[in-house]
């Protein structure tokens, strides 16, 4: 699939809006994911608003990006929707990864930001959005259309790490 392979982290976009029916698409991307015991447990804020991704963009010091996008989802889980907990972070990871290539699909950029890679940001976004216990959040996503930056394939292929039948 072309995606996968050109898809690259954006962190720079124009004032463009994304349009209402590219955020629907991104959103049922990432809820098309696979999840253990198909657990489903994710939700998800958009936020859209100026004055709310600039707070965002402070929760992380490597998040100056999220001020300026068009559009960062919040992703989240639930824990009281878990069936297996210990399945969340790949079942997340997952949804992640649709809704970035969606987003590549639909000509737009976007960029992973690691919320639960750290205690501190976890701790920021938690705060900022109020989120009762049972929240776990997992990432923020910034989507928009690129300025400058584009979507290209790099070749990361290393043979030497496939190993055939044994290690
Ligand atoms: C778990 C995870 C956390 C990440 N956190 C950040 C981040 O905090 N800030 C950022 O700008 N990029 C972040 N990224 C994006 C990576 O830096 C990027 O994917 C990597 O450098 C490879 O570049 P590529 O996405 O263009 O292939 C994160 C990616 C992942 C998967």
């Amino acid at each position: 699939m072309e995606e996968i392979f050109i898809r690259r982290s954006i962190r720079k976009f124009t004032n463009q809006a994304v349009e209402p029916e590219k955020i629907d698409k991104l959103l049922r991307a990432a809820m098309q994911a696979p999840s253990a015991a198909n657990q489903q447990a994710w939700e998800f804020i958009v936020v859209q608003d100026k004055a709310r991704l600039e707070q965002m963009a402070e929760t992380s010091p490597y998040a100056k990006h999220l001020a300026d996008s068009a559009v960062t989802f919040v992703l989240l889980a639930d824990e009281s929707k878990m069936k297996v907990p210990t399945g969340w972070e790949q079942d997340m990871g997952a949804a992640a990864e649709n809704l970035l290539l969606e987003a590549v699909h639909l000509g737009l950029g976007g960029v992973w930001l690691g919320v639960a890679t750290a205690d501190f940001v976890t701790e920021n976004v938690r705060s900022l959005f109020a989120l009762p216990e049972n929240i776990r959040p997992f990432a923020m996503i910034s989507v928009g259309y690129p300025d400058g930056q584009k979507n290209q394939f790099v070749d990361r292929y290393q043979a030497e790490r496939v190993h055939y039948e044994k290690w």
